[in-house]
Formats: C-alpha cells, structure tokens, sequence
C-alpha cells in the first residue's frame, strides 16, 4: 500500500515504453477503398475529408500510396454505374470491383492482401443489402443468399485474397463457404461482419458508397445498440458457418463488444473504425478542438486494447505516415 507502493515510479522515462501492454503498428490496419464507375477524376468525399471516390485507372495508384507507406491490406467498395432491384452489377466478372481487384493484384501481387466487401446495397437501386418483396417492403433473407454467394465467387474469381460479408443476412457466411468451397477456393479466408450493429455513425459512408435506402432502414438485420449477449450468439453461428474472422462494427462506441467477443471466442478480430467515428475526429480537428494525430492514435489504440487484432480505418494512412 501507499506510501511503500507507488504506481508513479514506472510512469516515466524508458521504463514507461518497456511496460507498454499494448501497441499499434502498421500491421493492424486495413485501408477501406471506394472505387466508382461514375466518374473520371478522383472525387473527394464531403464528411470524410482526405477520402476520395476512385475512378477504375486511379486505384492502383492510391493502392501503391498505401502500399508505399507500409500498409498491407485494404478492402474495397464499388459504386457501379447501373443500380437495379437485384444489384446485378455486384458480381459481373468485368464489374468495377472485380475489376478493381484484377487491377490492383495484377500491379500490386503479395504487397497489398486485397479483401472484398460483400453486399448488395451499393448495387441495388433501393439501397437495401438483399432482394426485397416489393409488396410489404421487406428485405427477403434467404433469396439473398444465392446472390451474396455468387458475388464473393466473382471477387474470388478476380483475385481477392478475402472476402468481407457485412449484409448481416442469416446463413450469408455458411452460403458463402459452400460456394467458394464448391469453386476450388477452399483457401480463401472470410471475414465476418458478425456483430454490426443498425448504427447511425455509417451517415458519412452511406453519401460516400451512395448506399442510403429509399424506403425504411437496415434494423431488421443489423443489430440493437442496445444489445451486448445478443453479439455472442451472432458470432457464434458465424463461427458454425465458417467466419475465420470476427468484425465488430462500429468500433468506439463498442469496444465492450470488442472485448466479449475476442475472450469469447479467442479468434482473429477485426474492429471496424467507422466512417462517423473518422468525421467526428476531423470535424473536431479542423475547428482546432482537438489534436488530430494524438486523437487518432488514442482511439485506435484502445481498440488494440479492447482486444481487435486488426482495424478497419479511414486514418490508415495517416496513422501509417505517423507511424513511420
Ligand atoms: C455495406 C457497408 C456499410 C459499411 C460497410 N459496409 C454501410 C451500411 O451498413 O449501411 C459502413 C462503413 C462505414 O460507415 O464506414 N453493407
Ligand atoms: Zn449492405
């Protein structure tokens, strides 16, 4: 007890770095990517400052950017230039992420592990993450199977080195996995968007991916914010299907999801550092209110703490730049 004990004695000098629990490295990060067919010049995104909207010949290049600062992995999200009630240019094997993917590996090989995000809302024209019975308005689970099967079989196809569910349909991963198994890709890792919450920070992504909905919202399949036991058995069925890694999305306002879910289960987790987490730090920063850099350090830190293995992030290449 004080005064014998006294925490202060390992707080400064080099000793205070040699008991660091935790740290963050390039490693941990994952660079999300929008590439769109719409446009010819890259475009920045309004509530996301320093993220742009890829036209299909300057992806490589940011890709390399990336790759160039250490960075090894990035997942990418299409906006096609033909949206439909089905989102049937989701998986074409000459569609914008497919071609992104084909791109990006052809320039890049082993230096960049590129992953995929599936889903359909960025496809279809009503905005929604599955086929939808247009009588009663209601997003139909098991018609969307198939079609989520079939788009991460073309991303495979293309090259991908890991596809990304994040539709929160029940028995996506299980469809997924057969698929893929079916196909000769018994190699391809999925990671699970398996505890993602019906969150209002994905505001700045849904202007970004133009993935809002026209009618209704996402809560009939992403999860209550109030819910914490629920995740377990989220995960859990994900884990039965397949998952080989386990996303909590958003990250900040869950890392007691975070920390569940990684003592749980003891498997690879990913958090994701969602585009209304990135706006808020920016926003903050650019009315000189906070301390960009040091923010950005903190917040993805104590993801590391929580217990994520690696990060979704907007700041990927910042961090990786201040990092260096
Ligand atoms: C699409 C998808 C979303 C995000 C990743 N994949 C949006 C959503 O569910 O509406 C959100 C990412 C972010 O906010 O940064 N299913
Ligand atoms: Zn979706």
């Amino acid at each position: 007890m004080f005064p014998e004990l006294r925490m202060r004695r390992l707080r400064s000098g080099k000793i205070r770095d040699m008991i660091k629990e935790n740290s963050l490295t390039v490693d941990d990060l994952i660079y999300p990517m929008f590439v769109d067919e719409n446009i010819n010049s890259e475009t920045p995104i309004a509530s996301m400052p320093g993220i742009n909207r890829f036209p299909i010949d300057k992806v490589v290049g940011d890709a390399k950017e990336a790759a160039d600062l250490g960075i090894s992995a990035l997942i990418l999200f299409g906006i096609p230039e033909h949206k439909d009630q089905h989102g049937s240019c989701a998986w074409g094997e000459h569609d914008i992420v497919q071609r992104a993917v084909r791109e990006i590996k052809n320039e890049l090989g082993k230096d960049m592990y590129v992953i995929t995000d599936v889903c359909l809302c960025e496809y279809t024209d009503h905005g929604h993450c599955g086929v939808i019975d247009s009588e009663n308005e209601e997003i139909m689970n098991d018609p969307t199977l198939p079609l989520l099967g079939k788009t991460a079989l073309s991303h495979a196809k293309a090259g991908a080195d890991m596809v990304a569910p994040s539709g929160m349909m029940d028995g996506m991963i299980g469809a997924i996995r057969s698929e893929l198994d079916a196909n000769n890709f018994k190699d391809i890792p999925i990671m699970s968007y398996a505890a993602k919450y019906s969150s209002a920070y994905y505001g700045p992504f849904r202007d970004a991916a133009d993935s809002g909905c026209s009618f209704g919202d996402r809560s009939t399949h992403q999860m209550d914010p109030a819910n914490s036991d629920e995740s377990i058995r989220e995960v859990e069925l994900d884990v039965f299907e397949g998952a080989d890694i386990l996303m909590v999305k958003p990250a900040l306002s869950y890392l007691d999801v975070i920390y569940r879910i990684k003592n749980e289960f003891k498997m690879p987790t990913a958090a994701y550092n969602v585009s209304g987490e990135y706006a808020m730090i920016k926003a903050a920063a650019q009315n000189g209110w906070l301390d960009e850099k040091k923010v950005m350090h903190e917040s993805l830190l104590s993801m590391k703490r929580a217990g994520a293995d690696m990060i979704l992030t907007y700041f990927a290449k910042d961090m990786a730049r201040m990092l260096k």
